[in-house]
């Protein structure tokens, strides 16, 4: 099997290689969200929450439905948002104020996607595994969502 860095890496190529025809913000981020769900062990939720004003509104993913709107500062995505920095919580249910919005969750890591130094969104993943996520998934999913925004037009 493929270090994870590795698998990033071929992750990252093929993104760039998706985003390289078209700039619509939103079969890209529909793209990434399906190239991370097939492409990334151990995930139950992968997607992309857009800003829209104060709160996050859920965008392109794979999983089961989500919760639709998250203010800026609620939960894991509103908090990553809000600070503009990438959240890995190892253990979703002691992170006080983590919205549940699918019981498998047990894990989460949230990038936020900021374009010329404008939040656009997040981009969410979760996992059943408690731990899932660390400092290398942190790097590749920072590049991947670079790659996003830098390839797309503001949603
Ligand atoms: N758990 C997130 C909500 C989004 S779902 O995980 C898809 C949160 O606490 O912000």
């Amino acid at each position: 099997m493929s270090s994870k860095p590795a698998l990033y890496r071929d992750l990252l190529l093929e993104a760039k290689g998706l985003f390289d025809s078209i700039r619509d913000p939103v079969a890209n981020a529909a793209n990434l969200s399906a190239l991370l769900w097939y492409g990334l062990p151990d995930l139950n939720w992968a997607g992309v929450y857009v800003l829209r004003g104060d709160e996050l509104l859920l965008g392109p993913f794979q999983g089961k439905p989500a919760c639709v709107r998250i203010p800026l500062g609620k939960g894991v995505c509103g908090t990553a948002a809000a600070t503009r920095k990438t959240l890995i919580v190892p253990d979703v249910h002691a992170f006080a104020g983590h919205i549940a919005c699918d019981s498998a969750s047990n894990a989460e890591i949230v990038v936020p996607l900021i374009a010329a130094g404008q939040l656009r969104g997040v981009l969410d993943l979760d996992s059943p595994l408690l731990g899932r996520f660390d400092e290398e998934d942190r790097d590749g999913l920072e590049a991947l969502a670079n790659v996003f925004t830098l390839g797309s037009d503001p949603f």
